[in-house]
């Protein structure tokens, strides 16, 4: 018998039923059938299909969902429209109505296809979602963006739609790249920070057993950190009051440094370099005690993530990238900042001088 823990989450009207274990993939068809749908497109890419795709399938055919399966291919070049128009032609083909099912398997790329062709066909149909990297399990997946990219930047084109059901399998984890894992890791480590020290201190504890990926414990932490962003999620659905917009700690440099760096670095490596630079900056604003950059910078290394910029990073084309916030005045960048874990906020006021001192002190400093 698997082991699995389950919770739902409301968000507004929506609400996303969550299961987390070991063989819950195994699962799916049950599931689907109880969303009401007795026929499903499975979205995945061609590096998870062949993984995963054949239980997945198995498990609605057991079901009486019938299902067809369209893949793409591996990357975020693939959050396309025309991969989406890709995925309308075949619900066409199925005669698809608004009973039927969308399934994304596989990591952050395909959730964000799949749930974003589920909110937009008919105007929203149900979408579940079975996440298979640490990204995805712990974010992608939870908190109903979705989007495709646009050659003009990403993420430009989605629409807010919760999945239905999320299905996290912790065995589908066992063939994730290292790489992979640690940079989901780092979205682990943010939600430590915001949600506060009993969450970072489980982090540290755990730290042979994570990397080990001792079944276990990963999904103790696929859990607890959906836990924390659906939580905040639940909050400020649409990043009204500012309570999900501190799920953008450490993201104003880290998608500055994942531009600059052209895309070569992993989203997560980014993260963590950006929550380093959001720590230097709060401590140099006299915000933050400065012994939790080296703590930080401890957990980072332990989960294999980088805590120097890579050489060839060029900082005037980095500092380029930061987004400068209309309302706020000329040339000032808004940042989460962070007092201690569990009390962070939104500020406005961060002066170009300590901008420059956060990059020098990741080992930049031409
Ligand atoms: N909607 C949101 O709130 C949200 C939040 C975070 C990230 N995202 C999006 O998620 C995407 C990044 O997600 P990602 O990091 O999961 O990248 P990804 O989906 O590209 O997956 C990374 C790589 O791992 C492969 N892979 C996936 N699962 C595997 C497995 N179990 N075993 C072996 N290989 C596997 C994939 O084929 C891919 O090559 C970005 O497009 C980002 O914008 C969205
Ligand atoms: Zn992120």
């Amino acid at each position: 018998m698997t082991n699995s823990y389950e919770q739902s989450f409301a968000f507004g009207r929506s609400k996303t039923t969550v299961v987390v274990g070991h063989g819950v993939l195994d699962e799916t068809g049950r599931r689907a059938a109880a969303v009401g749908g007795q026929r499903a497109l499975v979205v995945s890419d061609e590096t998870v299909a062949p993984l995963f795709a054949e239980p997945l399938l198995a498990s609605l055919a057991a079901a009486d969902v019938s299902a067809r399966l369209v893949t793409v291919s591996p990357g975020d070049a693939s959050k396309t429209l025309s991969n989406a128009e890709l995925c309308y032609r075949t619900l066409a083909d199925m005669h698809m109505g608004r009973d039927g099912l969308v399934v994304g398997l596989g990591g952050g790329v395909v959730t964000d296809l799949a749930g974003f062709v589920a909110g937009t066909w008919m105007r929203g149909i149900a979408s579940m979602l079975c996440p298979t990297t640490l990204e995805a399990d712990i974010d992608a997946a939870i908190g109903g963006k979705t989007a495709v990219n646009l050659s003009a930047g990403k993420n430009l084109v989605g629409v807010f739609h919760h999945p239905a059901v999320v299905v996290a399998d912790t065995n589908c984890l066992s063939t994730l790249p290292d790489r992979d894992l640690s940079a989901g890791l780092a979205e682990a480590v943010k939600h430590g920070l915001i949600d506060g020290e009993e969450l970072i201190a489980w982090h540290e504890d755990n730290k042979p057993a994570i990397m080990s990926r001792d079944p276990a414990v990963l999904a103790e932490l696929i859990q607890r950190n959906i836990c924390v962003k659906a939580g905040i999620v639940s909050e400020d659905e649409r990043e009204m009051t500012g309570r999900r917009a501190l799920l953008n700690f450490g993201h104003t440099l880290g998608h500055a440094i994942e531009a600059a760096a052209g895309y070569s670095l992993r989203h997560g490596e980014c993260v963590g370099l950006g929550m380093l630079a959001a720590i230097h900056i709060s401590t140099s604003m006299g915000l933050c005690h400065a012994s939790l950059y080296d703590r930080v910078a401890a957990l980072l290394m332990a989960f294999n993530l980088p805590t120097t910029l890579p050489p060839d990073i060029d900082r005037d084309q980095m500092l380029s990238y930061l987004p400068q916030d209309k309302k706020a005045r000329a040339g000032i960048v808004r940042f989460v900042l962070i007092e201690q874990p569990g009390t962070l906020g939104m500020r406005d006021d961060v002066q170009a001088a300590s901008i420059d001192a956060a990059i020098q002190r990741l080992g930049h400093d031409s």
